[in-house]
């Protein structure tokens, strides 16, 4: 196992650390049970009786229980381009979001504030991250104004990343917090689904697994080096490395393309074989620097794309179903919300591991590692360390 020479080099003194979590969802929620029903309905598609056989069986094996999301039926009423395959509905589509994202991004970053416990005026860098929504002024402005941060943060902007998005921010987060003195990085990914709300059509089967996957909410992170104990800042894990990587020959397994109708996803079949075949090299470049070479002995905080991706990484790293209890988790009560789903991973982590009676944020073990995916097809792996639950909020 690793020791602190193995840390040597990383400036273990300055590691930046996340000092506090804060999620969030819209109030309006489905069960997956249930969808199939309200999907066809409200989309008049209910004469498709053999496309809504196959998106029920879908819905079956996505092991999602419920998911939230900010559309409801009066929504699409009002709004009935938004249930017509192709129909244009681009500016109907960003009012909705360049409003609703930064709202829904500001109570989960109110909530990690909260736990952080320090003036909000001590923030002093600002990553927002949507998919959701494009805007000038963007999310990032938006958000520093409705919650007050100071006119002076630095902010930037992480658009269209997808899925791997919160993974991005939490790498940028550390290289801000550990080459700044004193710094305090409030990130916030925001996503919801309307952009890619889309009717079911026999011509183009990839909208069934968006439409039975996708969700909406918003998760929040403090991120910062050298925390101070005297003014109660006590962090939950340790940022150690971070890196992305794409999988070579797989840009056409995940596209999303923006259109007068919104974004239309393009999923291939073979996106969870191709990143369980490149999950072993992920882990070697990642861990071989500290001397790590056993998976098992590991905590994880996996991105759930997909239950089939979570089913692949299990098989390829010899991992047991408790090891990616906390993805499995967050897939099954809110679904796929792109950006902010590792996030909810890792809150999932350091709270399950807390109810347990663990001795560490990571399930009782020292070192762990997160994973965001998407298009590109991109992996970003990020190794962390895990806190004494004694010590931590
Ligand atoms: C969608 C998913 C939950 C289905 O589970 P599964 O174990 O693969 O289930 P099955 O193989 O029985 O597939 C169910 C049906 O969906 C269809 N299907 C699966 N993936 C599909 C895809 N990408 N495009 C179109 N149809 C697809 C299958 O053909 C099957 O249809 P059938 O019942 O008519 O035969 C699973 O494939 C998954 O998690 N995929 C990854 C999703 C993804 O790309 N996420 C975004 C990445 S960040």
């Amino acid at each position: 196992m690793a020791t602190e020479n193995n840390l040597e080099g990383c400036g273990v003194e300055k590691l930046a650390t996340i000092l506090a979590i804060g999620t969030t969802n819209p109030p309006n929620c489905f069960y997956q049970f249930d969808y199939p029903d309200f999907y066809f309905r409200v989309t008049k598609s209910k004469h498709m009786t053999q496309l809504k056989d196959k998106f029920r069986r879908i819905c079956e094996r996505s092991t999602i229980k419920k998911r939230c999301m900010y559309l409801t039926e009066a929504m699409l009423k009002e709004n009935p381009n938004l249930t017509i395959y192709k129909a244009p509905s681009f500016d109907i589509r960003q009012e909705i979001l360049v409003t609703e994202v930064p709202k829904l991004g500001m109570e989960a970053a109110l909530k990690a504030i909260k736990e952080w416990g320090q003036p909000i005026s001590k923030i002093t860098h600002l990553i927002f991250c949507t998919s959701s929504g494009i805007d000038m002024p963007s999310a990032d402005h938006k958000l520093a104004k409705l919650i007050g941060l100071k006119p002076s943060v630095q902010r930037f902007m992480i658009y269209n990343q997808g899925c791997f998005g919160g993974a991005s921010a939490l790498r940028l987060a550390k290289d801000l917090a550990e080459n700044n003195a004193s710094a305090r990085v409030l990130i916030v990914c925001s996503e919801i689904t309307v952009a890619s709300f889309q009717p079911p059509s026999n011509t183009h089967l990839d909208i069934l697994i968006g439409s039975a996957i996708f969700a909406d909410g918003a998760a929040a992170l403090i991120v910062g080096s050298n925390p101070i104990a005297s003014i109660n800042e006590r962090p939950l894990f340790q940022i150690v490395s971070a890196s992305q990587t794409f999988i070579p020959e797989s840009d056409d397994m995940l596209i999303g393309k923006v259109r007068e109708m919104g974004i239309e996803y393009y999923m291939s079949r073979d996106l969870p074989k191709y990143i369980a075949n490149n999950i072993v090299q992920c882990m070697a470049e990642a861990f071989t620097p500290f001397g790590i070479t056993e998976w098992e002995n590991l905590f994880y905080v996996v991105h759930p794309g997909g239950a089939a991706i979570l089913k692949g990484i299990e098989e390829k790293l010899g991992l047991n179903k408790e090891k990616l209890k906390a993805s499995w988790h967050v897939l099954s009560e809110y679904g796929n919300m792109r950006s902010p789903t590792v996030i909810f991973v890792l809150n999932e982590m350091r709270k399950m591991s807390m109810l347990e009676g663990k001795a560490t944020t990571g399930t009782g073990l020292e070192w762990g590692v997160l994973f965001g995916f998407g298009q590109g097809l991109t992996v970003e792996t990020i190794v962390l360390r895990s806190i004494a639950t004694n010590t931590a909020p």
